[in-house]
């Protein structure tokens, strides 16, 4: 008793708390000078070992690299990854695609019956992301849920987080205080995230267990009616997964469906929207390619009275989708991808990155390397044109990536730019327009690569519409 007391006497005095406070600062010095100290050998390490490469001249010797590369990093576990992918590809199968063709017309008509609006009412000049953004959203949503959020023409609240989260995605990695977790949740920007991802979350989970419960019952109704099928519903994505089976017979978990549910929507909307804006901006800077596109969809859809673009359509579009690739080429929504090497990678010229690194491939950098395509800044869809396509090699082009990580949702993509651009085509002229507040013709947009490939100041068009609006909304189901 005695000795504890004289201890607490001596740690509790002022020179016993100057001690501990002067063991505790050593003890946090010695943990960061480790932690640098294993930080500098690594780095020193990695810069030997890929010394070997050219690399781009860094903004400055203290960060680096840091900010100049924009990716999209989809990281997570293989094993995880591969059983989920393989649940997910029934979705994307072309017998479920052919069902999205006719939301993708509803969409684009919504969209275009708003533009003859607005021109209607002296507006002829628009800005191309804001109003594609909310129509490849309103699809998804269709596609995705078969919910109609009605987000074109009024505030949707999820719609809303869904964009608010995108652009708190950019601010965050733009301020490197905000990299660290417990420190942003603090912020202002922070709550708004925790808020937005929260009303998200709330949407997807009432949408998976709702139709969760909806197929139950169809179950029970028709083992109770001894009927083999109740009429049937048109299958959308959460119906897709929800009854998609591993080989062992297990499903997704309802929190697994709503993840991938988010993941679809998250990097479904604004790439797709991306890829049809600059379509759009490059055909409205080469009038003659704008032309003949316009004239194939005119061909191709004046038996049905020029209102709707059919599956069968797609394939007979090929000069439409020579310009849809070229315009994927020359302003790729996706500028780079990343990828973590699991094992030393052996390259010519007995050069080796080593395991562990993290390599980004530029997308913008293969798809304007002069050694492949000549001229690389030049809109030139002839360069797809299949005789001069097959000269080249199988990765010079590589939009949605390549290989197994690929982008899943390419094909979806493919058709809805077809579809979209195509009906744009028909019901308007475009040309490039002039950004009111910067007074800058969009003859000289920049590019600005945010998440997805965008424009500064926004991408303005002038639009002319062609014909009487008389557009016929097409049958969904
Ligand atoms: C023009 C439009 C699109 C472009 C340019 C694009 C591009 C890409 C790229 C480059 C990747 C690979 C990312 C990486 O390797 O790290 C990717 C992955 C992915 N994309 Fe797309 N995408 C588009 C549209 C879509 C659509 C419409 C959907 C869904 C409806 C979608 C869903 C996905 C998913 C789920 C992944 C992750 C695949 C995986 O990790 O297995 N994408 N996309």
């Amino acid at each position: 008793m005695a000795l504890l007391q004289s201890v607490l006497c001596q740690v509790l005095s002022w020179k016993g708390i100057c001690l501990v406070l002067n063991v505790v600062a050593t003890g946090l010095v010695a943990v960061a000078a480790v932690w640098t100290l294993k930080l500098l050998v690594r780095h020193a390490w990695y810069t030997h070992k890929l010394s070997c490469f050219n690399k781009p001249p860094t903004h400055s010797w203290l960060v680096g690299h840091l900010g100049q590369s924009k990716s999209v990093g989809i990281f997570n576990n293989g094993e995880e990854w591969s059983r989920r992918r393989r649940l997910l590809t029934p979705a994307f199968h072309f017998d479920i695609l052919k069902n999205y063709v006719a939301k993708f017309n509803s969409s684009a008509n919504t969209m275009h019956d708003k533009w003859c609006r607005l021109v209607a009412e002296g507006q002829t000049t628009l800005e191309m992301f804001d109003h594609i953004t909310l129509m490849t959203l309103d699809s998804l949503l269709k596609c995705a849920f078969s919910y109609n959020s009605n987000c074109q023409e009024s505030t949707s609240e999820y719609v809303s987080a869904i964009v608010k989260l995108s652009d708190l995605i950019i601010d965050r990695r733009q301020n490197i205080l905000h990299h660290w977790d417990w420190f942003y949740w603090k912020t202002e920007q922070g709550k708004q995230f925790k808020q937005a991802l929260s009303i998200v979350h709330r949407f997807t989970r009432e949408v998976v267990q709702k139709r969760r419960a909806l197929i139950n019952q169809q179950r029970e109704t028709e083992a109770q009616s001894n009927r083999t099928k109740t009429p049937q519903r048109k299958k959308d994505f959460v119906d897709i997964i929800l009854l998609s089976e591993d080989e062992d017979g297990q499903g997704l978990s309802d929190e697994e469906i709503q993840a991938e549910a988010n993941t679809f929507m998250f990097a479904g909307h604004d790439t797709t929207a991306s890829a049809i804006c600059w379509t759009l901006y490059n055909l409205a800077r080469h009038s003659h390619y704008q032309e003949k596109c316009r004239q194939e969809v005119m061909d191709v859809t004046q038996e049905q009275d020029g209102h709707e673009i059919e599956w069968e359509d797609l394939s007979n579009l090929p000069f439409t989708t020579m310009c849809i690739r070229e315009s994927l080429r020359l302003h790729s929504p996706v500028q780079a991808v990343t990828r973590r090497y699991t094992q030393d990678m052996a390259l010519p010229e007995g050069r080796t990155v080593p395991q562990g690194a993290i390599c980004l491939v530029s997308i913008y950098g293969t798809h304007h390397n002069p050694a492949v395509w000549t001229d690389p800044h030049e809109f030139n869809p002839l360069r797809f044109d299949p005789t001069n396509a097959q000269s080249r090699a199988s990765h010079a082009f590589i939009p949605f990536s390549s290989g197994p990580r690929n982008c899943i949702g390419q094909k979806f993509a493919l058709a809805e730019l077809r579809v979209v651009v195509a009906l744009t085509l028909l019901r308007f002229r475009l040309t490039p327009g002039t950004n009111p507040e910067l007074g800058s013709s969009s003859g000289g947009v920049r590019r600005l690569p945010q998440l997805v490939l965008r424009a500064e100041g926004g991408l303005w068009l002038q639009l002319e519409p062609l014909n009487p609006p008389n557009v016929k909304e097409p049958l969904d189901e």
